[in-house]
């Protein structure tokens, strides 16, 4: 088989960026390890900076994200007993954030695929690069007993965390930056009606919580917990009472709880791998880069990656010009350190820390306070919060 992309992993990143190049006559083929009911049954984010929101317009694959998804123009933090609301919309010049599950915007993304005759192989094992350096590059992978082979152009490794791209760099180039945290998130998907229109990030000395949404039917929870613990150690009803412990009473009082659909723990890191370029290699998403959830910048990392290579990709098939190949790196990664450190700041702003002393508490409450006493410091929380420009 032969095809100009070829790309590791049908999860968003892999799948947007197939979905923008067919749309430009740029022939590719996404490879995913598992079955399509697989990748669509995981539970993930739901706050899409404007910048994604746009890329799935561009895609052909805004109409129910648009229809169905909220647009959401501030959040709040609790602390103290207390709400103080996030002005996005004043304080990012009149921008905003879609709230729109990532289960429902992956989905959308395969139907436009197959609305296109895209070429997606699920259940393709054993995936593997090969020659990645030279101008030959191809990719293999076993569909049972038959061993395939794809020759591209380009392999694009938007295959996750857990995926083979990264570890296809040879250990003399590859850098890797990760800090993990003492903590976990319990999340919980329920069928209620959401305890507020906006959501609510909370600090509290039993440790953080937030609350979010799916539709007006369905909330999404999380409570920070100890790294020990186990989904099976917390009960639906034990989750709610903790929950509403870290929440403002009148938050708590009018909470409408109910069975999980859904309850898992996510351990928190921070990661990025360097370079995002090897040979004809190009990381994208989540196999390049990690943040902990408390920025919601996770998907939103990747859209740049994706905006970044389809860009560069035109440029190469319409114009013969590298130059976004060649800068994609450096560029990805100047956004991508950004989306870093606002990630960390708001985990290490809004989570209690096992090993924390007094001083460390006190700092936490002064940037709570210099950021609800200063518009700079809003104005600097919005514009990471919806998007830092591509
Ligand atoms: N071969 C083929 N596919 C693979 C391989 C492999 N060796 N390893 C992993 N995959 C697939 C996974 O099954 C998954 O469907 O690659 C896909 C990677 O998807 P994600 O992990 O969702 O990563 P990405 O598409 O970059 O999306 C990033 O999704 O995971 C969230 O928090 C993350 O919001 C972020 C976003
Ligand atoms: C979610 O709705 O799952 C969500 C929202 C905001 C975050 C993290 C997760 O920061």
């Amino acid at each position: 088989m032969k095809t100009s992309v070829c790309i590791i992993g049908g999860g968003p990143s892999g799948l947007m960026l197939s979905q923008l190049l067919h749309l430009k006559g740029i022939d590719n083929v996404v490879l995913e390890r598992q079955s399509r009911e697989y990748v669509l049954g995981r539970i993930r984010a739901g706050v899409l900076e404007h910048g994604f929101a746009a890329l799935m317009r561009e895609a052909q694959c805004g109409e129910r994200m648009d229809r169905e998804g909220e647009i959401h123009e501030g959040f709040f933090i609790a602390h103290d007993d207390r709400m103080d609301r996030v002005d996005l919309h004043k304080y990012s010049g009149g921008s905003s954030v879609v709230v729109y599950g990532q289960t429902e915007l992956t989905r959308d993304l395969y139907e436009a695929r197959d609305r296109m005759n895209g070429q997606v192989i699920h259940n393709a094992e054993d995936v593997q690069p090969h020659e990645l350096t030279s101008a030959t590059p191809y990719v293999t992978y076993r569909k049972g007993d038959e061993v395939v082979r794809i020759d591209c152009d380009y392999v694009i490794g938007a295959d996750g965390f857990h995926g083979v791209s990264r570890k296809s760099i040879p250990k003399g180039v590859l850098r890797e930056y990760e800090k993990v945290y003492p903590f976990g998130w319990l999340g919980v998907l329920s069928r209620t009606k959401p305890v507020s229109p906006e959501l609510i990030y909370a600090r509290h000395e039993r440790g953080f919580a937030l609350c979010s949404l799916r539709s007006q039917v369905l909330s999404r929870y999380y409570i920070q917990v100890p790294l020990a613990d186990k989904v099976e150690d917390w009960s639906d009803d034990a989750f709610w009472a903790e929950l509403k412990r870290r929440l403002p009473a009148e938050v708590g009082a009018k909470m409408v709880t109910g069975p999980s659909i859904e309850k898992s723990i996510a351990p928190l890191r921070s990661f990025v791998a360097e370079p995002m370029r090897w040979g004809n290699l190009f990381l994208a998403g989540d196999a390049a880069h990690i943040v902990p959830p408390t920025g919601a910048r996770g998907l939103n990392s990747a859209a740049s990656d994706i905006y970044y290579l389809y860009h560069a990709m035109l440029a190469h098939y319409q114009r013969g010009d590298d130059s976004g190949l060649e800068n994609y790196s450096a560029k990805a990664l100047a956004r991508v350190w950004k989306a870093q450190r606002f990630s960390w700041w708001m985990t290490m702003m809004l989570h209690t820390f096992p090993d924390s002393i007094e001083y460390d508490r006190k700092l936490q409450d002064t940037d709570l306070a210099y950021l609800f006493s200063s518009e700079a410091a809003q104005r600097s929380l919005a514009e990471n919060y919806v998007g830092l420009p591509f």
